[in-house]
């Protein structure tokens, strides 16, 4: 766990200059307004959608990088996994069964975001994209880039409510990432 807790660390201080490559994986979406337009909106505690976003997908394209397999799928796949443009927190009744639902609307949007900048959306992107939710949504992912993907989220959220429920815990992650920054 150790590697991965550093990893999850390093996803809250990442940069163009101390990880260029992920960032020209990525480059087509995150400086995009659709995506920025998530800072606003919570995922959980304390942590925006835009930094879970940014945590799950930094792990997932180390992983997949360490394994050889495109890094580059794996970092664009798990950087839409979320698109989703409201808080789901909201009392809103059409957020209601958020986790059931909010695949679907992450691939609405990841489709028509990658067509307004002219990029594809390949297969295995949106299967990470639609799966991610398992074993909530029954379906397994059909990929292994798919399964990394949906095992990160799973271990990036349960960092996320660990530390926010903490005070302590906050405190400490919170001075080590601001010595980084
Ligand atoms: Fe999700
Ligand atoms: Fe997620």
């Amino acid at each position: 766990m150790g590697k991965l807790d550093r990893l999850f660390k390093k996803s809250y201080y990442l940069n163009e200059k101390n990880d260029s490559d992920y960032f020209d994986c990525v480059k087509d979406y995150c400086y995009t307004d659709e995506f920025n337009s998530m800072r606003k909106n919570i995922q959980h505690g304390d942590v925006s959608v835009v930094q879970h976003i940014y945590s799950v997908s930094y792990i997932s394209y180390r992983i997949s990088r360490r394994l050889k397999m495109d890094r580059k799928i794996v970092a664009r796949g798990a950087l839409l996994h979320d698109l989703f443009y409201y808080d789901w927190h909201d009392p809103d009744p059409s957020h209601r069964l958020h986790g059931f639902y909010h695949p679907g609307f992450a691939l609405k949007n990841a489709r028509e975001l990658s067509k307004k900048q002219g990029v594809e959306l390949t297969e295995i992107e949106q299967n990470i994209i639609k799966r991610h939710m398992f074993p909530l949504t029954v379906i397994p992912p059909k990929h292994k880039e798919s399964l990394i993907v949906c095992l990160v989220d799973k271990y990036v959220a349960t960092k996320e409510i660990i530390i926010c429920r903490s005070p302590k815990l906050k405190k400490k992650f919170d001075e080590e990432i601001s010595l980084h920054k």
